[in-house]
């Protein structure tokens, strides 16, 4: 594994998944798969194509071009069985602390728990908690979208925007791009994320005081760049309105988990959408942290997104593990990582409207299973970690995918595409579909990546003989496709989920807590300090290193201090 390690880690071999008798299998067994061209492995077992299928609700999901042998999958759930796997995913469904170092319950699947269900934590009902927070949403984003909401001088609402940073934004921005054609009432949703005031300032740009309402969107309400925007806010409010705090009651409302900051910060308590500690922050676009979408889309349609979480949720805890998408998919993504030492995952959604998921799912996968530490505290012993990233296509297949099909890393990638298009438009010669010529493209995508070209098919086809070895294609490069028949609510709640439990599959069999993220409160920490340093020519204060130090003096230098 790679060592990025200091030397203040308990290296004990407690915990050491690599001493498994499936890990000494799968590593065993490695040289046999990679030895193999995936053009041998369709060769050998032709009706993988057909049978290496799981379909869930509305999903399609294609594993046969994995690099994978039946056996692999074999062994891989054993892998699964051997760590306890499927007691760690009961005891999260069943609200049991799983977050150790945090003490606390995982439970974003009670979001999505539909009305009449129970489950009690920590004595409390906590489905009945979840719709009595739903229940106020929908009162509160009808009176939104029916116009019956007015801002401080009596006008309708016609523009929100939600202040939040990390899970308190990347959710509810890409899920409203992602069902931009869902968005039925006069209400346009706007995200400011970014403590660069120029996020802030090119929003309001284009918007109305008078008819503009803020979400103040933060689990623990002391996210600086969140509480720093939303002064910002407040006092573009007043000061458009020329009104005082009471103004502040019409033009904002809270999402939080802490009713106290939410009060100090002046927003009236009653104006709060609240959520639970058991809700982590990047798990959290189905709770009240989705009230953005919700205005944009209306209950019942948010209902629906909630439906298709529900339905991933129900596959993933009652499925064998060898039918079961999320273990499936992130026994595979372990695979790669730990034993071929391919450490990153491109997403590439053939929807434009999906622009965002790739960057939503960074947070969801990279916040979660970034650690070095199992949960009991010591070193891991095998990389952790995928790294994803990814864009729409056909735009990444004229950015980054000569390096997928030709360079010398091999990337798994994930395909997810549509039967029916959101919209649709007329090819050049006015006969096709715009909507088949991206899906063929997809398709295309996938099989080149998957069987390439070969040096000898090139030089038949003429290619001059200097040519030849910079025009094969070697393919053998995997990819799972995800098909699904058209981008709904519910289908972007189906995939979220599918990934939400490929993170715990993940993380499960590492031994790490995928649920806590100490690792980004010491920059925040140290912003803080250096703030003052920067701001305040006469501080000496060095630097503890000289290129920080040196940083420091020539920004201040820069800003005339
Ligand atoms: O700093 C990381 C983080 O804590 C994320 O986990 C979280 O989604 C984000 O900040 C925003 O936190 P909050 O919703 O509490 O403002």
């Amino acid at each position: 594994m790679s060592d990025v390690s200091g030397s203040d880690f308990d290296t004990s071999d407690h915990d050491d998944i690599t001493a498994t008798q499936s890990w000494q299998a799968l590593a065993a067994h490695q040289p046999h798969v990679f030895a193999m061209h995936l053009r041998e492995v369709f060769a050998v077992d032709p009706g993988r194509g057909s049978e290496l299928i799981i379909d869930v609700g509305d999903l399609h999901i294609d594993y046969s071009k994995h690099r994978v042998l039946r056996e692999t999958l074999d062994l891989l759930t054993a892998l699964a069985r051997e760590v306890g796997l499927e007691d760690r995913r009961d005891d999260m469904f069943a609200g049991a602390h799983i977050n150790t170092s945090e003490d606390r319950a995982v439970l974003h699947t009670a979001l999505r728990l539909p009305a009449d269900a129970t489950l009690h934590v920590d004595g409390q009902n906590v489905v009945a908690d979840v719709h009595e927070v739903l229940h106020a949403m929908g009162a509160f984003t009808d009176k939104l979208r029916s116009g019956e909401w007015k801002g401080h001088t009596g006008k309708a609402i016609t523009d929100v925007v939600n202040v939040g940073i990390g899970g308190s934004d990347l959710g509810p921005v890409m899920v409203y791009q992602a069902l931009r054609h869902y968005v039925d009432a006069n209400i346009r949703c706007h995200f400011v994320s970014n403590v660069d005031p120029a996020d802030m300032v090119a929003t309001l740009a284009g918007l109305d005081a008078e008819t503009t309402l803020f979400i103040i969107a933060s689990k623990t309400f002391t996210t600086l760049e969140t509480l720093t925007n939303a002064s910002a806010a407040r006092r573009w409010v007043l000061e458009q309105l020329g009104a005082g705090d009471d103004a502040v009651a019409k033009h904002f409302v809270a999402v939080s988990t802490n009713a106290t900051e939410v009060a100090k910060f002046g927003i009236d308590t009653a104006n709060m959408f609240g959520f639970w500690d058991w809700v982590g922050g990047r798990y959290s676009v189905d709770s009240a942290i989705g009230l953005s979408v919700m205005a944009a889309i209306g209950k019942e349609r948010f209902g629906e997104f909630l439906s298709g979480f529900h339905i991933v949720d129900e596959h993933f805890r009652t499925a064998p593990l060898e039918q079961n998408a999320p273990v499936i998919l992130g026994l595979i993504g372990l695979w790669y990582n730990n034993f071929w030492d391919a450490g990153s995952r491109a997403v590439l959604p053939y929807s434009n409207d999906m622009a965002r998921f790739a960057a939503y799912l960074q947070q969801l996968t990279m916040e979660s299973n970034g650690k070095s530490v199992t949960a009991h505290g010591h070193h891991v012993t095998a990389d952790t970690g995928e790294v994803y990233w990814g864009e729409p296509g056909t735009n990444g297949q004229h950015a980054f995918y000569q390096l997928l099909h030709q360079g010398t890393r091999m990337i798994p990638a994930d395909f997810i595409g549509f039967a029916e298009p959101t919209d649709d438009l007329s090819t050049a010669d006015g006969t096709g579909s715009m909507h088949d010529l991206l899906m063929s493209n997809f398709f295309a995508q996938t099989k080149v990546l998957a069987f390439g070209k070969t040096a000898d098919e090139i030089a038949a086809e003429g290619v001059a003989p200097n040519v030849v070895a910079h025009k094969v294609m070697p393919g053998n490069r995997p990819s799972t496709s995800i098909l699904a028949p058209t981008l709904t609510p519910s289908v972007i709640g189906q995939l979220v989920a599918l990934y939400e439990h490929q993170v715990f599959v993940e993380g499960s069999i590492w031994g790490i807590n995928p649920f806590d993220q100490w690792g980004v409160e010491l920059g925040k920490t140290q912003a803080k300090e250096l703030l003052g340093v920067i701001v305040d020519a006469k501080s000496p204060a060095p630097q503890d290193d000289s290129s920080t130090d040196e940083l420091v003096r020539w920004y201040r230098t820069h800003r005339g201090r």
